[in-house]
């Protein structure tokens, strides 16, 4: 290897890792959690309080479901930093919230992360262009937004962190599976009704060992190089049903669900073997690995020995 070429090499090396770092600060205290305790002391209870002004009475109600959010799980999530009044109006300040306030029109991901540099890296204008072809876009129009897989009050990028692999599996299917076998979330898109995804998916063997450890995405999304995150979810017609495109040497998985762990490799500057010790690998992808090696050093073993017997033939003459 050229000496130049080297070093470009060992750079990228240590630029790699950068990549995958979340800019937010998830250490230091959520800037506006004073401003916030006053929503989660409603929004945070099944039961709230209030001054009924007309009787002069406390109250207390129950709190619809739908509308009560966990602090600390706000907190973890890409957002934690905001005000809840950042994205909806100042007026919610005031209690009982005025009916008008239900028509306001919410911000899209687009509003804020368009065009920004900061978030380039995230691609969203690609995003946005993969999911208006999917068929939840296509189907759907304006109903299905971001915000349907994208929970306002807990979204985290996981593949920007250092999660593991079925940490990641878990998460994100719980996106889609939230709708999927959820009548209730699946009636605010649609008036058909859907199969369970376990009926749905009984050619898999062992449904529920596939999907703890395959995302959704693996089969229902096209491969793609440039983003993370493929958004182009297809027609069930093009999901992925062969076994080997998975249980192969040359599995998918490595251009998707492992390219994450792939990189955390790279910054360690070990080898992929880190996947293969800490994580549960995909049957077929690993199978040869320690044979592999085993015949390396053999070969080596060899090579070594004619090297040897060479040096005394040279020697004795
Ligand atoms: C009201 C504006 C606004 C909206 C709407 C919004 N974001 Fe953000 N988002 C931000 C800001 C500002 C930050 C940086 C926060 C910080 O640094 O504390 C951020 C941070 C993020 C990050 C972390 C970036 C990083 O590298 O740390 C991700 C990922 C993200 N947003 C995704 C989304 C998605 C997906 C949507 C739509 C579902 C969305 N955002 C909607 C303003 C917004
Ligand atoms: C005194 C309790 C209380 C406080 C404080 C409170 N809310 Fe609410 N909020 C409710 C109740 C109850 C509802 C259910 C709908 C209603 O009664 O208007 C609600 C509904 C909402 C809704 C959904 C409206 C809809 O129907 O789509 C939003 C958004 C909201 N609150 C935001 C906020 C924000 C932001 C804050 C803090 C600035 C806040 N709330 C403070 C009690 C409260
Ligand atoms: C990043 C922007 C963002 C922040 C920050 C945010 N919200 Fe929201 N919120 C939304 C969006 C977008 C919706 C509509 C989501 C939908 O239609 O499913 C929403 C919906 C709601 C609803 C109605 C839920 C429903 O199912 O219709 C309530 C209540 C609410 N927010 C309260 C809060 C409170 C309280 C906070 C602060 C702790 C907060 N929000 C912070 C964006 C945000
Ligand atoms: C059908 C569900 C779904 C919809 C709709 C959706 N997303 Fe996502 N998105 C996901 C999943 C799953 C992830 C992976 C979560 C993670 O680890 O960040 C993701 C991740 C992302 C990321 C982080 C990618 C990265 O490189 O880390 C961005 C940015 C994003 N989505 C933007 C958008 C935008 C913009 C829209 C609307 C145009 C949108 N998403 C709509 C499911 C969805
Ligand atoms: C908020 C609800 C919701 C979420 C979240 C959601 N979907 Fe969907 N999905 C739908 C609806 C509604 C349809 C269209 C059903 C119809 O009208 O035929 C659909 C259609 C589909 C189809 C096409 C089925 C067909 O008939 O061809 C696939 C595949 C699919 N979704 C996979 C996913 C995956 C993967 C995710 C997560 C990344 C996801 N969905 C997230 C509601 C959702
Ligand atoms: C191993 C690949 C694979 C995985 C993982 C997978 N699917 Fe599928 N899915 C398929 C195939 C193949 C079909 C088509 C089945 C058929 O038509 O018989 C399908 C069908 C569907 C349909 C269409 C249902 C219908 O008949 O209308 C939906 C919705 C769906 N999957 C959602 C999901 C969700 C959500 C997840 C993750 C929780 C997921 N899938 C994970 C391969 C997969
Ligand atoms: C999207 C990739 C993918 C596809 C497609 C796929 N698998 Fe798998 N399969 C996996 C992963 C990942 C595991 C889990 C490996 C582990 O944890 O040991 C697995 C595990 C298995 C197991 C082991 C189950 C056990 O009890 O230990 C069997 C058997 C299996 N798959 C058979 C199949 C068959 C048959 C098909 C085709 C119908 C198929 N798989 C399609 C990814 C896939």
């Amino acid at each position: 290897m050229k000496i130049r070429t080297f070093i470009t090499f060992v750079c990228l090396l240590f630029l790699m890792p950068v990549w995958a770092q979340l800019n937010v600060d998830m250490e230091s205290e959520p800037a506006k959690a004073a401003d916030n305790q006053h929503c989660f002391n409603c929004h945070a209870n099944q039961i709230y309080s209030f001054e009924n002004e007309v009787s002069g009475m406390t109250e207390r109600k129950a709190m619809n479901p739908n509308f009560i959010f966990q602090p600390d799980v706000f907190y973890q999530g890409v957002h934690r930093h905001f005000a809840c009044t950042d994205c909806h109006s100042p007026d919610y300040e005031n209690f009982p919230h005025q009916a008008e306030l239900r028509l306001e029109p919410m911000y899209s991901c687009i509003d804020c992360h368009g065009g920004d540099e900061a978030f380039a890296s995230y691609h969203f204008e690609a995003i946005e262009e993969e999911f208006g072809k999917s068929v939840h876009a296509s189907r759907h129009s304006e109903n299905f937004n971001c915000w349907m897989c994208h929970d306002p009050h807990s979204y985290k990028a996981m593949t920007r962190s250092n999660f593991k692999i079925s940490e990641i599996v878990t998460y994100h299917n719980q996106m889609c599976s939230n709708c999927h076998d959820n009548p209730v979330n699946f009636q605010r898109i649609s008036d058909s009704t859907k199969k369970p995804l376990e009926q749905i998916h009984e050619f898999l063997p062992n449904f529920k060992l596939h999907f703890s450890a395959v995302r959704c995405i693996e089969c229902h999304t096209p491969a793609e190089d440039t983003l993370w995150v493929s958004h182009n979810v297809l027609e069930k017609e093009f999901a992925v049903k062969k076994c080997t495109e998975c249980h192969s040497a040359n599995t998918m998985l490595m251009s998707s669900l492992y390219k994450y762990q792939n990189l955390e490799a790279r910054k360690n500057r070990g080898t992929l073997n880190a996947v293969f010790l800490n994580e549960s690998y995909v049957i077929g992808a690993n199978r040869n690995i320690y044979l592999n090696i085993i015949s390396l050093v053999l070969f080596g073993l060899t090579v070594a020995g004619i090297l040897i017997h060479i040096f005394f033939r040279i020697k004795k003459h």
